[in-house]
């Protein structure tokens, strides 16, 4: 047998090289390829071709019989709503996060929750010794939860354990960086290693008919440190996010092949572990201040669920160099145009000033619709002009400065009227979009067909005051 040729694989994007070198040419990052042991190939396997031997796979019909796999609730709703329903029996599911967001306690109160509904569960851990479980299990009160638990890093044993036990609904794995196959050749956290952990825990699942969770670390730009193959190998990717300067932790799908991706679960951090937020609007407006200029209520959809959000502007003048633009919660592109349009389109001067914008709370806002809250709370800020704190804005702003439709405009209506509001400034009705629209009791709508509309607004606001 010819002698294996060393190889060396990028341990950000999995990009395999005959040589190593400072910096891998397929995604460009610095200092990430490692020398790994060359895969043995299997029997019938050389040189890639496939030799003859294989029996044949059968093809069936699209409709079939089967039923939809049956989701098994977890019993912590704002984890089951980002799931779309519960676990599915046989996948995998990767839930990243930074170090210390607290991936470790959302699943040990799942897990819990599950066992305590009569499920068997193991929570297999690599981080933590079985007394630092427990301590935070006392913690979190829940010692009574009759959950299989086990401290270990070596995959031969995990997977012989988990051959041999019966009627499991869910396997944690806490955290895949950890496992360890003694059959090859590098350090846990490696490509190989976490690739070929996963592969065995992924192929034992839909096997034996459990769920298992993966714990991924993420890395400091953000990606889940491993390769990104794991995120195709597994069935749905959450990822569990927030500031730890906050309380608030969001739990957001990135994939999920049994439902929609666009939900996200809130809950706070507290002493006791993480709690549940099922009216996140009034969270994120807890701490507003009315009469303040620069401050715009968002009426903002999250998958489909609405969610109001104060978005917070201060600006500082800038007279000599380039002006900073900070932006943290939106994005800093959809800033940059916005101030644009102001400046062109609208005569609102920003050129010399430095735009810093908050989206209060820690959420992070990806709808176009924030526009129009946005664009009012730089006005507000341009004019010192309080917005008037019973509104709230949604709409999309397009290049000449027009304001445009968005879907759900009902759903914001209806939270905001929920929450107190009186008024919603939205896009203009049109036949096509939301023409039927009807303000729910309480609500007055305020149309807005053009980002210059709004800033007369302020402006006249602003005169009456002088
Ligand atoms: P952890 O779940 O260990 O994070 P991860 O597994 O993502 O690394 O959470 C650790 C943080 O959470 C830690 O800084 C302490 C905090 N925490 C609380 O504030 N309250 C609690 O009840 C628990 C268990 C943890
Ligand atoms: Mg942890």
């Amino acid at each position: 047998m010819a002698k294996p040729i060393a190889r060396y694989v990028c341990q950000d994007c999995g990009a395999v090289t005959p040589k190593w070198a400072g910096k891998c040419e397929t995604c460009d990052a610095w200092n990430s390829i490692v020398e790994e042991a060359p895969p043995t190939a299997g029997p019938g396997l050389a040189k890639g071709v496939l030799k003859s031997g294989g029996s044949k796979i059968q093809f069936v019909d699209l409709a079939g019989s089967a039923e939809p796999p049956p989701l098994v609730p977890t019993g912590i709703a704002e984890f089951d709503r980002v799931l779309g329903g519960g676990l599915v029996a046989g996948s995998a599911l990767l839930v990243a996060g930074d170090p210390g967001i607290g991936k470790s306690t959302l699943l040990l109160q799942a897990a819990a929750s599950l066992a305590k509904a009569g499920k068997r569960v193991l929570y297999i851990s690599g981080e933590e010794a079985i007394e630092q479980i427990r301590l935070r299990a006392r913690r979190l009160g829940l010692t009574d939860a009759a959950l299989e638990l086990a401290a270990s890093i070596n995959l031969r044993e995990i997977v012989a354990s988990l051959e041999a036990a019966n009627n499991v609904t869910l396997v944690v794995i806490d955290s895949i960086q950890t496992m360890w196959m003694d059959n090859l050749d590098s350090a846990p956290g490696t490509v190989s290693q976490v690739r070929a952990s996963s592969f065995e825990l992924i192929r034992l699942a839909k096997t034996k008919g459990f769920s298992v969770v993966l714990v991924g670390h993420v890395t400091k730009e953000g990606a889940i440190a491993g390769p990104r193959v794991l995120e195709h190998m597994v069935d749905a990717v959450l990822y569990f996010e927030g500031d730890r300067g906050h309380q608030f932790r969001i739990l957001r799908g990135v994939k999920n092949r049994f439902g929609a991706t666009d939900e996200i679960g809130v809950f706070e951090m507290t002493d006791r572990g993480l709690a549940e937020v099922t009216n996140p609007s009034a969270l994120f407006l807890a701490e507003r201040r009315g009469h303040i200029s620069g401050s715009a209520v968002f009426a903002g959809l999250e998958g489909t669920r609405p969610v109001l959000v104060e978005i917070q502007c201060l600006l500082a003048p800038n007279p000599g160099g380039s002006p900073r633009r900070s932006v943290i919660g939106w994005d800093s592109g959809r800033l940059g145009m916005l101030l644009a349009v102001l400046e062109t389109r609208c005569g609102v001067r920003l050129n010399t000033m430095d735009v810093y914008l908050n989206v209060a709370g820690g959420l992070r806002v990806t709808e176009p619709a924030a526009d129009l809250a946005v664009a009012a709370a730089l006005t507000s800020a341009a004019t010192d002009t309080p917005t008037d704190p019973g509104s709230v804005y949604f709409g999309e702003v397009g290049l000449s400065g027009e304001v445009r439709q968005v879907a759900q405009a009902d759903a914001r209506l209806k939270e905001a009227q929920k929450l107190g509001f009186e008024t919603a400034c939205l896009p203009r009705r049109v036949a096509r979009g939301n023409a039927k629209l009807s303000a729910p009791d309480g609500l007055m709508l305020r149309e807005i067909g053009h980002l210059s509309d709004l800033v007369a607004g302020f402006a006249a606001k602003h005169s009456q005051r002088e």
